[in-house]
């Protein structure tokens, strides 16, 4: 671990649920903990998979975060796509190295990390937020990973999202000079954008639209039905997670219990339609 990059602290608290925190290293800083903390200095040159005893006694596993972990717990606007969905938008776009993807809003701007990974150096992001606060969170969580990335594996992270301050809605001048591979909607109305995102979609590229509930799917669909929009739906998909809770048992014939956990994560709809234009 070197000063400037991220570390994932992670402790198993009563009933074995886990507690993460998340921190950028610093030499002068502590990270505090419920029962105690524990000093950076004491983080910084150890390799990471340790594990290290904080002030009060609590053992804590100290790793490099997945991105997904860094996304669900970096600083947040308004609610980001979920990694667990956003593995399925990035399947359902069929996205590839190199890429050009248009994706409304930038949000907390994890979305933005997702897809940047998927279209790497020769790729190209282009993010859409209305909001300025939102856009400037999503730029600087994005500039946060990008530099501890930096620092953690010595080679730099794709500078290639365009985080771009306008209304969708506004942006038809823009589209014509590129083509995109596919379109991810993550906003309040997506209809609004569909009219203008499909001038640049390619023949046959992949729109994917995140929605939180299924009436507004159904608007969705009635909308592109009566503005004769080009888009054909293929899928509408649903995407759970559960969680297992396996644990050694109390009693010596059973050496493990095993069970769903009773926390079940968020679930979404999301439709993906097809451009015919
Ligand atoms: C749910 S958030 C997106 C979260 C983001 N996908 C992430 O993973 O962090 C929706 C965003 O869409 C933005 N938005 C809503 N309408 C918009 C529009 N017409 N043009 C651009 N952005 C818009 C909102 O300001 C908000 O930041």
């Amino acid at each position: 671990f070197r000063a400037g990059e991220l570390a994932l602290a992670e402790m198993r608290r009563k009933h074995n649920t886990p507690l993460k925190l998340l921190c950028r290293l610093a030499a002068e800083a502590v990270l505090s903990i419920p029962s105690g903390a524990l000093p950076h200095r004491d983080i910084i040159g150890q390799l990471p998979g340790q594990v290290l005893r904080a002030s009060g006694g609590a053992r804590l596993l100290l790793r490099r975060p997945s991105l997904d972990e860094y996304v669900l717990l970096m600083p947040r606007g308004p609610t980001i796509a979920y990694p667990k969905d956003v593995s399925a938008i990035l399947m359902m776009m069929d996205i590839h190295p190199g890429d050009t993807v248009l994706e409304t809003g930038s949000g907390s701007g994890a979305m933005s990390l997702f897809l940047s990974r998927a279209v790497g150096p020769n790729g190209r992001v282009l993010s859409y937020e209305i909001r300025d606060d939102h856009h400037n969170l999503a730029k600087k969580n994005y500039r946060h990973w990008r530099s501890a990335w930096e620092i953690g594996h010595m080679e730099e992270w794709p500078d290639n999202v365009e985080f771009i301050l306008k209304d969708i809605s506004t942006a038809a001048a823009d589209m014509r000079s590129v083509t995109l591979d596919a379109v991810v909607l993550d906003m309040l109305n997506p209809q609004c954008a569909l009219p203008v995102v499909h001038l640049s979609l390619k023949q046959g590229g992949v729109c994917a639209v995140y929605l939180a509930n299924i009436t507004q799917v159904i608007d969705l669909l009635d909308r592109i039905r009566r503005c004769k929009l080009p888009f054909l739906c293929e899928k509408i998909i649903e995407v759970t997670h559960r969680s297992w809770s396996v644990l050694p048992a109390k009693l010596k014939h059973l050496p493990y219990i095993a069970r769903p956990s009773h926390w079940q994560e968020a679930h979404s709809g999301e439709t993906l339609g097809q451009s015919l234009s």
